[in-house]
């Protein structure tokens, strides 16, 4: 569709224009409808995945001490990567038991915190992580 400016040809090829526009807003509709199912297409992918449990990163982060390792600054990169993937999934699962709105504060803050370390192992960071690491307080509530 050549477009042309100016008033004096607008009114001939007015209507030339509206059925260009009515294209062009089927072509745009026609693009929104398929990003929007590749963007469900993605949903569903992600709903397939399940996070790892809680119980599993409890007892390969918490348990198995990679959680203090990383926060007292002695792990490798790879084992922030794996503690930051670990608390993603932690802060994926839903919650088992008390507060909703305090289960996802906690673990998120863990998820933040081991993300950032993931990045830049720095006291900051690792401060965050201890703080977040809250055995007591997030048992008494959730387990
Ligand atoms: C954000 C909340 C949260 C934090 C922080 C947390 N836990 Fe847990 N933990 C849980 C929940 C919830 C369970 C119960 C999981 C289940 O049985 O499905 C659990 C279970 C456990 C278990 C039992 C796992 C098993 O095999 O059944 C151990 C061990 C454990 N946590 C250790 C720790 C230690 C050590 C820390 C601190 C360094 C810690 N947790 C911090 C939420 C947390």
């Amino acid at each position: 569709m050549p477009s042309h400016g100016g008033a004096a040809l607008y009114s001939k090829v007015g209507h030339m224009k509206f059925r260009g526009l009515l294209v062009a807003a089927v072509a745009v509709f026609g693009l929104a409808l398929m990003m929007d199912s590749t963007i469900q297409g993605n949903d569903k992918k992600e709903d397939k995945k399940d996070p790892v449990s809680i119980k599993v990163v409890m007892q390969k982060a918490m348990k198995g001490g990679l959680c203090g390792k990383v926060a007292s600054g002695k792990a490798s990169e790879a084992e922030r990567k794996q503690l930051a993937s670990l608390f993603a999934d932690l802060a994926a699962n839903k919650c088992p038991k008390g507060e909703a709105d305090d289960w996802k504060t906690r673990t998120e803050a863990l998820a933040k915190a081991s993300a950032a370390l993931a990045k830049e192992d720095n006291a900051d960071n690792r401060a965050a992580l201890k703080k977040a690491a809250d055995c007591k307080g997030c048992h008494s509530t959730h387990k």
